[in-house]
């Protein structure tokens, strides 16, 4: 944390920078004369209908909060600038955005911990949400990211049942271990990402010590329509750093908005975190070519097949002038690109690209787009779209169909897609498995691990795998056992003493 807590003084600050507003009023902007004492028939008597002020007052108090997300409900958020440092990426994307060095691009982020409720503790064991929308001139490119360049698993039938996997059982309202680990042991993709979650990297030290990545492959297109993929990274400025599991216990303990509260502090004090960006490159004649699927997210890419390129940076120097409107409100999607950016058919990516805009519908109203933090940099937007609930801006008298005689937005024909992508393999159209070569890359990340990694590894995943069931826990060491056998061998040892310590 960077000095004082400057939390503590937000209400003291408003005060010295802010006079006095005047009367409160009601809804409407009536002036009211009491906000402390309702109104009633003699000093013991029943409240009267028509205090107006009361009710007004307990049908807002009423209907303050909205669904929290299905996922990543606990977060933080700020607002800053993107620059581009370097050529690199007009060479691959035609985004205005990448054109010139220099460029600045606003953006609003939000870190977020994956499976608690929005009360959560923020210091758990659990993957960071690192999710940016750029307000580029070409509309709202969204990065929904995350703190590791991988997922859990490349199927996006399987989301679903994954959450519900590893967020609260629905009887017991308890994390439960069988169903965590009788998921992941079904479904050993995932072993890469859970090496890596159980591993020192599992607890940032705060949102500012981790690195993003897109996790994804995108599409990328240049300015002569030349098709590439493209994985981002965003490597934080601040270094990296993790907490240990006993450290991070008692930070949940004792200040659940631990990480939350280190962001707002340090943009408070001028401390200003910030990432650069860089992107791996693949032609897309090569794409067809590699051997492993480069459209797998449960896999990453070579470094040095596929060496990093700077692309910008971006630094956070504005906090939230108000958590739900700024940061509750804020709406991500991986659907939402920009000339130049497209989804690969990465299948997740894929199956990502309904989601998120159907979540918003529902937790922000049809609207969403037009709450100030999600609004495009050119707004009100211009299309054909009208009316819904809580609307801010309908267009006015521009003609609401089309085609029309009367002004009404036209098509950009440069605005269309490369929309034939090369289906590689058969094209018969089928539910293919996504699973290939499932072991090599947590093989590589095991053995490249010292001693106190490894050991600090399996004891945090025998703390875990302990609580499953004896016939989960056996299926889960035979998943280990294909990456590498000491790593299934330390686990079980581990569980085992564990378990032998019960009463
Ligand atoms: C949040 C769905 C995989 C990153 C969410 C939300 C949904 C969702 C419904 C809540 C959004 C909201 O209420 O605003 C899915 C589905 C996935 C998937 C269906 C797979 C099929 C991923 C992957 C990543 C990711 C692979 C990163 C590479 C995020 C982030 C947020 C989020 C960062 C929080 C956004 C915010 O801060 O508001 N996801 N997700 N998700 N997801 Fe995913």
């Amino acid at each position: 944390m960077s000095g004082a807590d400057q939390t503590l003084s937000q209400l003291p600050d408003y005060a010295s920078s802010h006079g006095s507003p005047g009367v409160a009023t009601l809804s409407g902007g009536q002036p009211v004369d009491t906000v402390t004492t309702s109104l009633t028939a003699g000093p013991r008597g029943p409240l009267l209908m028509k205090d107006l002020i009361f009710l007004n007052t307990m049908a807002n108090f009423d209907r303050e909060r909205i669904p929290e997300r299905v996922v990543h409900a606990k977060g933080a958020g700020a607002f800053g600038t993107f620059t581009v440092t370097t050529e690199e990426a007009k060479q691959y994307c035609k985004a205005k955005m990448f054109d010139t060095k220099g460029k600045k691009t606003p953006l609003v982020v939000r870190f977020s911990t994956v499976g608690g409720g929005s009360g959560s503790a923020d210091t758990v064991r659990d993957v960071r949400g690192f999710a940016i929308k750029f307000y580029t001139e070409e509309g709202n490119w969204d990065m929904t990211g995350l703190n590791t360049p991988i997922f859990f698993i490349a199927e996006p039938m399987l989301f679903a049942s994954m959450t519900h996997a590893t967020k609260k059982n629905p009887v017991t309202n308890v994390r439960d271990p069988n169903s965590f680990w009788d998921f992941f042991s079904l479904r050993p993709e995932s072993i890469n990402q859970l090496t890596v979650l159980f591993s020192d990297a599992g607890i940032p030290d705060g949102y500012r010590y981790m690195d993003g990545f897109g996790s994804h492959t995108f599409k990328n297109v240049n300015s002569n329509n030349k098709v590439f993929y493209v994985k981002y990274h965003f490597l934080s400025n601040q270094g990296l750093r993790t907490l240990t599991a006993d450290k991070a216990a008692q930070i949940a303990g004792a200040d659940p908005d631990y990480s939350t509260r280190d962001l707002y502090n340090a943009i408070a004090t001028g401390d200003y975190p910030s990432w650069d960006m860089y992107i791996q490159v693949m032609s897309a004649d090569e794409a067809e070519k590699v051997k492993f699927d480069p459209f797998d997210i449960t896999k990453e890419w070579s470094k040095q097949d596929y060496p990093l390129k700077e692309v910008g940076t971006f630094k956070l120097d504005k906090n939230p002038t108000n958590y739900f409107q700024d940061v509750e409100s804020v709406a991500f999607a991986p659907s939402n690109m920009i000339p130049g950016i497209e989804p690969s058919p990465d299948r997740l990516l894929q199956g990502r690209l309904f989601s998120y805009q159907d979540t918003h519908r529902h937790r922000l109203g049809p609207n969403f787009e037009q709450l100030p933090v999600n609004r495009p940099a050119k707004f009100p937007v211009t299309n054909y779209e009208r009316d819904g609930f809580q609307l801010f801006d309908n267009q006015g008298g521009a003609p609401n169909y089309f085609p029309n005689s009367f002004g009404g937005p036209v098509m950009d024909p440069k605005a269309a897609w490369d929309y034939n992508d090369k289906i590689s393999g058969s094209c018969t159209i089928g539910r293919y498995d996504t699973t290939t070569d499932i072991y090599t890359q947590a093989t590589a990340r095991f053995t490249s691990m010292d001693d106190g990694q490894r050991d600090r590894l399996t004891s945090a995943m025998a703390k875990s795998l302990s609580g499953a069931q004896s016939f989960i826990r056996d299926r889960m060491y035979g998943v280990l056992a294909k990456v590498d056998q000491r790593y299934s061998d330390m686990v079980k040892t581990k569980v085992n003493a564990i378990i032998a310590a019960q009463p």
